[in-house]
C-alpha cells in the first residue's frame, strides 16, 4: 500500500467467521483497505490480494472472512471494528437451502427459488440480497443466471430512484459498483414513496413479474437459478397488502423475513402452504440512515446515472430541445370528485392515467424516463424505460428545454415521463 501522509495503518487479524465495520463518516475522508492474506469479502464479493480498495463518504462496508485473514486499513482516524457475531452461517445456509432447489430445478425442468426478502427498514434486505446473488454466481458454478428484482422504488439498485428494475445476475457484483448491468428492465413508477401512487405501483409489479416469468422459460439456466427479490421496508397495513401481490404476482415461494417476527408470523398464517417462510436475524452492522442521508443516497444514485461512478466514469451530454419538439406526459391525473361519479362506484383508476403535460419551470431539475412506447397510449404505463434524462434548463421565452443526457441527440419520437425524483446538475 502506498503510503500517503496524515494516514494511520493499521494491520488487522480476523479470525475466522468475524467481521471488520467501519463506515466513511467525513468528507474529506478515504479509506483505504487491503487484503494481505487469506480469504475475505465485502456482502459476498471476495477481494483480491494485494489490491487497495478505497472507500469515501457514505460507505458502510463489512468486510468478512470464513477462514480468517489479515488486513491493512489505512485511514485518518481509525474507528472500525471486529465483530464476532455475525448471522452470516444464517446467511450461508440459506443459499445452500436454495442452490438444492436450484439443482432441483435444473434437473427437472421447473422453476428454481423464487425469493423474496422482506423486513422493516434498515435491517439489511439489500445487503442480503446482494449477497445471496452473490454467492449464487460465485458458487454454482458457472451454471448459475440468477434475476434480481429491485422492487425498492426509494433507492433503485437495478435503476434509479423512481423506479423497479430487473437483471439477470451473471457475476459477482464490484466492490463499489454493483452487480455489471447488461440491458436492465426497468419500469417507471415517478415517486420514492409507494404511498404515492399504490395501483401504479401494483400495476408495474405486475407487469415486471410476467416478464420475468416469461424471461426465465427463454432460457434454461435463468430458469432454474431463480429469482431474488428486494422490497422496501414498509410491512405494515397497506404495506402489507402490497408484499401479498408481490408474492402472488411473481409466483413467490420463498420468503426470508429480517428481523419481525410479527410480520413473519403474519406471514406464516396469510402464504399459502407452497410458501415456505423463514425468520433470519440482521447483522448487528447494519447501519440506521437517516432521511437527509437517503436523501442525498438518492441524489448520489442519479448523478451516478450520468456521470457514472469513481471507477467508471461517464460524459453525458448536454442539448436543447423545441417545447414544440418533445411530448411529456405524467402517470396519474387528478382524482375525480365523488359527486360526478354514480352512487357505490369506487375507483381509482385515475391514478393510473396517461396526462400530457406543456413544458414549464415546474418540470426544471426533474428526471423524465425515456419510454421504450413510441404511440402516446394508456400502453406508457406497462412499457418499460430505455434511460433518462434531466431538465437542466426552461425557457420559456425562446421556448427551449435543455436537457442533460447520456445520448448526444434529442430522441424524436421518445414519449417522456415525468418523474417527482429531482437532480441539480452541479
Ligand atoms: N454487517 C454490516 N456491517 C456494516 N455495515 C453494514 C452491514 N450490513 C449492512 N451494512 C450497511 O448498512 C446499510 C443498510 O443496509 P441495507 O441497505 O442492506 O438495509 P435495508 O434493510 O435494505 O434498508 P432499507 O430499508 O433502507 O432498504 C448499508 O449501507 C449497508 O452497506
Ligand atoms: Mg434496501
Amino acid at each position: 500500500m502506498d503510503e500517503t501522509p496524515g494516514k494511520v495503518e493499521n494491520e488487522i487479524k480476523l479470525s475466522p467467521d468475524s467481521e471488520l465495520r467501519f463506515e466513511v463518516e467525513s468528507n474529506d475522508e478515504t479509506v483505504y483497505l487491503e487484503l494481505k492474506s487469506g480469504i475475505a469479502e465485502i456482502f459476498g464479493t471476495e477481494l483480491v490480494k494485494g489490491k487497495t480498495y478505497s472507500f469515501t463518504t457514505g460507505a458502510k462496508i463489512a468486510v468478512f472472512s470464513w477462514q480468517g485473514c489479515e488486513l491493512i486499513i489505512r485511514t485518518k482516524k481509525d474507528t472500525s471494528y471486529i465483530s464476532k457475531e455475525t448471522p452470516m452461517m444464517f446467511y450461508l445456509n440459506c443459499h445452500c437451502c436454495l442452490e438444492q432447489l436450484r439443482e432441483h430445478a435444473e434437473q427437472n425442468d421447473t422453476n428454481g427459488p423464487i425469493t423474496l426478502i422482506v423486513g422493516p427498514t434498515d435491517v439489511g434486505k439489500s445487503t442480503l440480497c446482494k449477497i445471496l446473488l452473490n454467492y449464487a454466481v460465485r458458487m454454482g458454478g458457472l451454471s448459475r443466471r440468477p434475476i434480481f428484482v429491485d422492487l425498492d422504488i426509494g433507492q433503485g439498485h437495478v435503476s434509479i430512484p423512481g423506479t423497479i428494475g430487473a437483471m439477470i445476475v451473471e457475476r459477482p457484483a464490484s466492490v463499489y459498483d454493483g452487480f455489471p448491468q447488461v440491458a436492465p428492465l426497468v419500469y417507471h413508477y415517478g415517486h420514492v414513496g409507494v404511498q404515492q401512487n399504490p395501483k401504479l405501483y401494483d400495476t408495474i409489479i405486475s407487469q415486471m413479474a410476467d416478464l420475468v416469468h416469461q424471461r426465465m422459460e427463454s432460457n434454461k439456466k435463468v430458469k432454474s437459478s431463480g429469482v431474488i427479490i428486494n422490497t422496501i421496508g414498509w410491512v405494515k397495513g397497506r404495506g402489507y397488502q402490497h408484499l401479498t401481490h408481490i408474492v402472488q404476482a411473481f409466483k413467490v415461494d420463498i420468503i426470508l423475513v429480517l428481523d419481525q417476527e410479527r410480520l413473519y408470523n403474519e406471514l406464516v398464517r396469510d402464504m399459502p402452504t407452497f410458501v415456505k417462510v423463514a425468520l433470519l436475524p440482521k447483522s448487528g452492522g447494519v447501519v440506521e440512515r437517516s432521511t437527509a442521508t437517503r436523501i442525498e443516497a438518492r441524489a448520489n444514485r442519479v448523478r451516478e446515472y450520468f456521470y457514472g461512478t469513481i471507477s467508471y466514469q461517464l460524459h453525458p451530454h448536454s442539448f436543447d430541445v423545441k417545447f414544440s419538439d418533445v411530448r411529456i406526459f405524467r402517470i396519474g391525473a387528478p382524482a375525480v370528485p365523488d359527486s360526478c361519479i354514480p352512487l357505490g362506484l369506487k375507483t381509482d383508476n385515475y391514478l393510473i392515467k396517461l396526462v400530457s403535460i406543456q413544458p414549464s419551470p415546474n418540470i426544471l431539475h426533474h428526471v423524465l424516463s425515456v419510454s421504450h412506447a413510441t404511440t402516446a397510449d394508456e400502453k406508457v404505463i406497462e412499457t418499460n424505460v430505455a434511460g433518462f434524462v434531466c431538465v437542466t434548463n426552461v425557457d420559456t421565452e425562446r421556448q427551449i428545454l435543455t436537457i442533460l443526457s447520456p445520448q448526444p441527440k434529442p430522441l424524436p419520437d421518445a414519449c417522456l415521463i415525468l418523474s417527482d425524483v429531482q437532480f441539480v446538475d452541479r
